[in-house]
């Protein structure tokens, strides 16, 4: 596959580009500066852009089979997770087209929960749900990873644990932790498993060695309910008519394209 990543400088992205080499993919990163791409492994293509200038979007899409997004606006609150978060999946989306793509999306475990500090300070959780809820409008095969705390696994926690339903909300390490690189795995294997197709998932790992067999992990989850705008199980808090028009006018627009691509 010819597989983008959509934030690849990040602490994410990185190791997706790396995973995705080493799973025999071309690679090609949206990085912002091209002293950024050169951080990069010399294996991947570089491209320029920025997801907050659509603009600028065209030739990241071009030819692509796979699209990995793990973006992140840390620090630049609410206005940075309304056009990162969330603006720079529609833009990609939008800049896809008609085209098709397979698409691993990177949010949050704890992403349905809106009442806590971390949301009502930042927005984050909402916006990168709205993100998902493209993602799943969009008609496009994909899958959504909601990792649990980057890093926070202790040297022998590695066995992975996917649960749906996002019912972990103390928004705290308890909730669940993972390594870096495995949340990097989990996105790059669900882009080539039809045993991922449609899911949505928290991943966390406890106690216990990586495991061998993706497929198997991914088998086990149910998929989101065909048309629905939330991962299966997850908790219904966010009504579509509250939702802002701004908002509903981009679902709209993804809705539209999909209807016109099964014509
Ligand atoms: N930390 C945790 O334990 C944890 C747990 C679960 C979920 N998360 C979520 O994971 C995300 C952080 O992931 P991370 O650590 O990989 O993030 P990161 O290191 O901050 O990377 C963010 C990536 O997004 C890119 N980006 C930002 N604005 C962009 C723009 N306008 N156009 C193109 N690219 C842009 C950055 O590019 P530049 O390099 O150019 O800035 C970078 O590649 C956060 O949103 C957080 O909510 C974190």
């Amino acid at each position: 596959m010819t597989v983008l990543v959509v934030g690849a400088t990040g602490s994410i992205g990185r190791l997706v580009v790396q995973e995705a080499l080493a799973q025999g993919h071309a690679v090609r990163a949206l990085v912002r500066t091209e002293a950024k791409g050169r951080q990069l492994p010399a294996g991947a293509q570089v491209v320029i852009g920025d997801v907050t200038r659509p603009d600028t979007l065209a030739a990241a899409v071009h030819g692509v089979d796979g699209i990995v997004f793990t973006l992140g606006s840390d620090g630049a609150g609410k206005v940075g997770a309304e056009n990162v978060d969330y603006g720079g999946v529609r833009n990609i989306l939008n800049a896809l087209g008609s085209r098709t793509a397979r698409l691993a999306l990177m949010t949050s475990i704890g992403v349905t929960n809106r009442t806590g500090d971390y949301n009502r300070t930042t927005g984050s959780h909402d916006w990168k749900r709205r993100s998902e809820r493209l993602v799943r409008s969009s008609g496009l095969p994909y899958t959504i990873v909601r990792p649990g705390w980057f890093d926070y696994n202790r040297p022998d926690e590695h066995r992975l644990v996917l649960l749906q339903g996002d019912t972990r909300q103390a928004g705290d390490p308890s909730d669940g932790v993972i390594a870096r690189r495995q949340i990097a795995q989990v996105l790059v294997h669900s882009l080539t498993s039809d045993r991922a197709l449609r899911k949505t998932f928290e991943l966390v790992a406890t106690k216990g060695s990586t495991p061998e067999d993706f497929d198997r992990l991914f088998a086990a989850l149910d998929a989101d309910p065909e048309g629905a705008l939330d991962g299966v199980r997850d908790m219904a808090n966010m009504p579509l008519g509250d939702e802002p028009p701004r908002v509903r006018e981009d679902l709209n627009t993804v809705l539209a394209r999909r209807s016109r691509a099964s014509l």
